[in-house]
């Protein structure tokens, strides 16, 4: 029997906001004005958000972009009922490579390896069925009725080698069994959601693409640690994340894989949803807690660790939303397939967002220890035409610029840092010669001055004293007295400050000013800014 043909349509935020509902809803209604026995599933995202709307059709993988009302219509009939493929909405690469009709022929994909990412764009996430046809909860399963227990589990996931997503790369294994030693009834798991580095969109696309891997994830946190109730922390400014995670959890528990007597086994757990406060400090962990608890999101001093004195003083795993849904995998695959990708101090793979001065824009998952030059290159397509990269952003705004130069630096925690960067969260923003440093170290110290809790002094007001400066600068009435300045005080906000938001909060004044200091001389000697970002220096 010929396999049933279906549209996948990707249904992310990115998509929606380029006119995917509107594909799905005019795709729908021409398939049925037409009779045509085709299936048209909402999906997650496949990465290609430059490039959105977006619809495959199965079988064959074909890759249709920038579908908009009349494209909707094309396809239904020139391809569902005709047979043709529509030539005019075929992807075309912009490095003149042509054009490529099937998902499987574009380079964007050749260097990916999508192991979070297996189901999103291929499974409808407000379907638990359709993650379960895909093998969803069967690591759950799997943990359950081993008879090695809930040791075996966190034993699985130390031997994993997986490390934290969130930014500070943790053992997750570790973390796992401190909480494992905690004498307490009660325990909690805590899914962090919050997501406030700008630019970045990896835990969004997840949740919005596929919200029971999390659950899954958070399912066997528990069982493993001896936790019954856990929560997604999640910012509020992503309604469609929160939506199908309200979905997802309603249709776990309705098939009873999530409240009691877990598929018979005794093991009870539960999954609520917090809302966060839309403050990029509510992602780190301490503040987390008191916003979960309705207070003030504000940072306080570690130790005690959440592991100990987490949700109302009882032992809390806070994981990243990535670091979670890496979980049934491991569990799934085994800790060996699992260790078997990556480098030696870094396992896995990594979802990045791809931003900036590059030609394909989205949503990437590598292995880790592959190049930033191959993900730049070869993923991204380089910079667009005529243009020169120039850096390329890690971390967020608590990392730095990676130097065109070092771009051959593999993807892994220690390499990234031994360049003075850090993985962070995964939002990679490419820079060319159209960006000035200095005014991108300028955003980034905003954007921290804004989000400063000003609960300690050297975040609060050392912050601001380093926007200042680089205003200055920026206006052209800069010294080289302040460019001293600027360093020192950066070291001293980062040694400090109470939290990690301050800690970092310098690392992009730093790396720029290690890597960049002719473009810092540049506008304090010679009043100029080369590449003209900065007006009152633009001659
Ligand atoms: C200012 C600040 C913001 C943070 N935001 C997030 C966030 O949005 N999501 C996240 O998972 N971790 C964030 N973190 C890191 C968390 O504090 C914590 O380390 C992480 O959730 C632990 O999970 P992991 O071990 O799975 O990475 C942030 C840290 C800081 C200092
Ligand atoms: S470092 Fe900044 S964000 Fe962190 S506690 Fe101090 S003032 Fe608040």
């Amino acid at each position: 029997m010929a396999p049933p043909t279906q549209v996948l349509v990707c249904d992310s935020t990115a998509c929606r906001s380029s006119g995917g509902e509107q594909l799905f809803k005019v795709l729908r209604g021409e398939i049925k004005d037409l009779g045509l026995d085709v299936r048209v599933v909402k999906t997650g995202c496949y990465g290609f958000c430059g490039l959105g709307p977006v619809a495959v059709v199965h079988p064959g993988a074909v890759l249709y972009c920038h579908v908009d009302e009349d494209g909707a219509g094309e396809i239904a009939r020139t391809h569902l009922r005709g047979g043709r493929l529509v030539q005019r909405l075929l992807y075309r690469s912009m490095n003149g490579e042509g054009r490529r009709n099937f998902l499987h022929e574009i380079p964007f994909f050749e260097k990916q390896q999508r192991v979070v990412l297996e189901n999103s764009g291929l499974i409808d996430p407000e379907d638990i069925n359709e993650y379960i046809a895909r093998d969803g909860y069967f690591a759950l399963a799997e943990a359950l009725r081993s008879r090695a227990g809930p040791a075996g589990v966190v034993d699985a996931v130390l031997r994993s080698g997986l490390r934290g997503r969130g930014g500070a790369g943790f053992p997750t294994g570790r973390k796992w069994s401190f909480a494992a030693a905690q004498e307490s009834p009660e325990k909690y798991i805590i899914c962090n959601a919050d997501e406030g580095d700008p630019g970045a969109f990896m835990d969004r696309s997840i949740l919005e693409g596929n919200p029971h891997a999390v659950l899954e994830g958070m399912l066997i946190a528990g069982y493993a640690v001896g936790a019954r109730e856990g929560y997604v922390y999640v910012r509020a400014e992503y309604p469609l994340a929160v939506k199908r995670l309200e979905i997802a959890i309603r249709q776990a528990q309705k098939l009873g894989l999530l409240g009691k007597n877990i598929l018979g086994s005794g093991f009870n757990f539960d999954v609520d949803i917090a809302l966060g406060a839309g403050a990029f400090v509510c992602g780190e962990e301490t503040a987390l807690l008191r916003s979960a608890m309705g207070f003030r999101g504000e940072p306080r001093v570690r130790p005690p660790y959440p592991v100990e004195k987490g949700l109302y003083d009882k032992p809390t795993i806070i994981n990243n939303v990535e670091t979670l849904a890496n979980v049934p995998v491991i569990i799934r695959c085994g800790p060996e397939w699992y260790a078997a990708l990556g480098t030696g101090g870094s396992k896995g793979t990594k979802i990045f967002s791809l931003a900036g001065q590059i030609r394909n824009t989205g949503l990437i998952e590598v292995p880790m220890g592959i190049s930033l030059a191959d993900i730049v290159y070869d993923i991204g397509g380089g910079p667009p035409p005529g243009r020169r990269i120039k850096a390329v952003q890690t971390g967020g705004p608590s990392g730095g610029a990676v130097p065109a130069e070092l771009l051959d630096v593999p993807v892994d925690y220690e390499s990234l840092q031994a360049v003075g960067t850090i993985m962070g969260s995964g939002g990679l923003i490419v820079l060319d010669d159209t960006d000035c440093m200095v005014d991108l170290a300028k955003f980034y110290m905003q954007f921290a001055a804004h989000e400063s809790c000003g609960a300690c002094t050297p975040c609060r007001v050392g912050v601001v004293h380093v926007v200042d400066i680089l205003e200055r600068i920026t206006r052209g009435e800069g010294t080289m007295d302040d460019l001293h300045e600027l360093g020192e005080l950066a070291d001293d906000v980062r040694e400090a400050s109470l939290c990690g938001l301050g800690q970092t909060a310098a690392n992009p004044v730093l790396s720029t000013m290690k890597y960049f200091w002719d473009e810092y001389l540049a506008h304090v000697k010679e009043r100029r800014c080369a590449a003209g970002v900065c007006k009152a220096l633009s001659h």
